[in-house]
């Protein structure tokens, strides 16, 4: 089973330390989250499982991280300046203001009216201004980027010249990005600032790029598989020719189902889009307009290509699969979601998380906690642990109310140090989908536990 909605992941993470509403303390800031100690673990487990196999499982991915303010030119001439606009409509009955698109039946959601103000355009882009003098200075003016995408495509000549690089080869990159969304919500879903993690594949203009989109559809929907999401909650959506952004000649989004109650249950979770040669072109000093006039007089750099095999020069293609690491792990959060009733009949929450992705892949717990000689085993089985794997000690409570804890954060093993450890030098390991013990050797334990946590394998065909 995976959860019944958003909701119970909401009170999950509060209760247990994954996420917690921002700035509560001065009754918190609309659609803002922090991570705590669990959901920083999780988070960081994601983005390296997303590195380990985008950047070094593969021999054609490089990795960067490119600064969050850019030159303001980068986001004129990427189209962001002009186009990335939200259209707003406001309700002349009760003022709430909303994205036009969101809006299906032509009823105000807060008030089910139907008188409606004019769409108008909302740029999208959060701005700051930098400098001393910057209330006065309107060159101060800058962006927090929207995507992590434009950092990649101003360095594709420093990373293609440094590293040598040939085409097909992409550039990764991890980090936040920031949006004024109109309508933030639905928890980590949608929220003005947040994480991706993009990946810019560059090919030449003759390959099959349509064919190449399908490629990276199916590998991600793979990998989304190796976190634990299954297939049945994922749905691939082809965007429609009038949908496209401005850069796009095709998009599938991979979708989830974040809403398993609703009778719209789909939510985007990623999109892998075509982007022709729009960005490293509209970056470029050399690149003409049908007229022959320079398209950018800003740029002092060309970002062209020359391909040595057919002695030619053109601007690169790009397929761009970009997800968001917050939708991520609030998908992974929803399928890992269970309950098992135990033989007194309570019902326990198990978060059957990838053991990857776990924040804590062992918690030792001593069984009887005023026992030095069991307490001193214990947190010495941890300190052991600890280089290999991250573990736990915890001696707050009663064995039982310990393992339901951990099965509700997500922790595969519970690792159990009792009297019998102290003559055998063996403990019980727990598993937590199964609750089934097995005695294992001390000395044996960290390469036992690391056997049984290993990721799951996910082969990766080459780009034809
Ligand atoms: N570079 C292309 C790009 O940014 P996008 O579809 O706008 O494409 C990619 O964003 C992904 O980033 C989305 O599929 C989603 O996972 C995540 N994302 C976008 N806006 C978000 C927001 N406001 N809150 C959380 N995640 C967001």
């Amino acid at each position: 089973m995976a959860a019944p909605n958003i909701d119970t992941i909401v009170s999950l993470a509060k209760r247990r330390g994954f996420v917690f509403p921002s700035s509560e303390v001065y009754g918190g800031l609309g659609s803002a989250w922090d991570y705590g100690p669990l959901g920083v673990e999780l988070c960081n487990n994601v983005k390296q499982s997303w590195w380990r196999w985008i950047v070094y499982d593969r021999d054609d991915i490089e990795g960067i991280d490119s600064s969050i303010i850019l030159n303001r030119l980068v986001w004129k001439y990427s189209g962001h300046e002009a186009t990335f606009n939200d259209w707003l409509i406001d309700c002349r009955k009760c003022k709430a203001r909303f994205r036009a698109d969101k809006i299906s039946d032509n009823k105000c959601p807060s008030c089910g009216a139907s008188d409606w103000t004019e769409a108008r355009p909302f740029n999208t882009m959060l701005q700051t201004k930098l400098g001393a003098v910057a209330d006065d200075d309107p060159t101060a003016l800058a962006y927090l980027r929207p995507e992590t995408a434009q950092g990649i495509f101003i360095n594709f000549l420093n990373v293609q010249t440094t590293m040598r690089r040939k085409l097909p080869f992409g550039i990764a990159q991890v980090g936040k990005s920031f949006r004024n969304e109109v309508t933030p919500g639905n928890f980590i879903l949608r929220t003005r600032e947040f994480e991706q993690m993009e990946m810019e594949y560059f090919v030449s203009p003759t390959a099959e790029h349509s064919k190449l989109v399908d490629y990276w559809v199916e590998q991600y929907v793979e990998w989304f598989g190796s976190l634990g999401i299954s297939r049945e909650n994922l749905f691939l959506y082809e965007v429609p020719e009038d949908d496209l952004a401005h850069y796009s000649r095709r998009t599938v989004d991979i979708m989830y189902r974040y809403f398993p109650e609703r009778e719209k249950p789909w939510e985007e979770l990623m999109g892998i889009a075509w982007r022709t040669d729009f960005d490293l072109s509209t970056h470029s000093k050399n690149k003409v307009d049908a007229e022959g006039k320079r398209i950018n007089p800003d740029s002092t750099e060309d970002l062209s290509y020359f391909d040595e095999p057919t002695k030619q020069r053109f601007y690169p293609h790009v397929i761009e699969p970009a997800v968001g690491v917050n939708r991520t792990v609030l998908a992974v959060l929803m399928d890992a979601y269970s309950e098992k009733t135990n033989d007194k009949g309570e019902t326990r929450v198990i978060l059957k998380l990838s053991p990857q992705l776990a924040p804590i892949k062992a918690a030792i717990l001593p069984l009887a906690k005023n026992k030095p000689e069991i307490v001193g085993m214990a947190k010495a089985i941890k300190r052991s642990l600890q280089p290999v794997l991250r573990a736990v000690y915890d001696d707050t409570g009663g064995i039982g109310k310990l393992y339901a804890r951990q099965d509700e954060i997500g922790t595969p093993f519970c690792v159990t140090v009792d009297h019998q450890s102290l003559e055998d030098e063996a403990v019980t390991v727990r598993d937590r989908d199964t609750w089934e013990q097995e005695r294992i050797k001390v000395a044996d334990l960290a390469e036992h536990l690391q056997k049984r946590l290993k990721p799951y394998p996910v082969t990766q065909p080459e780009v034809v």
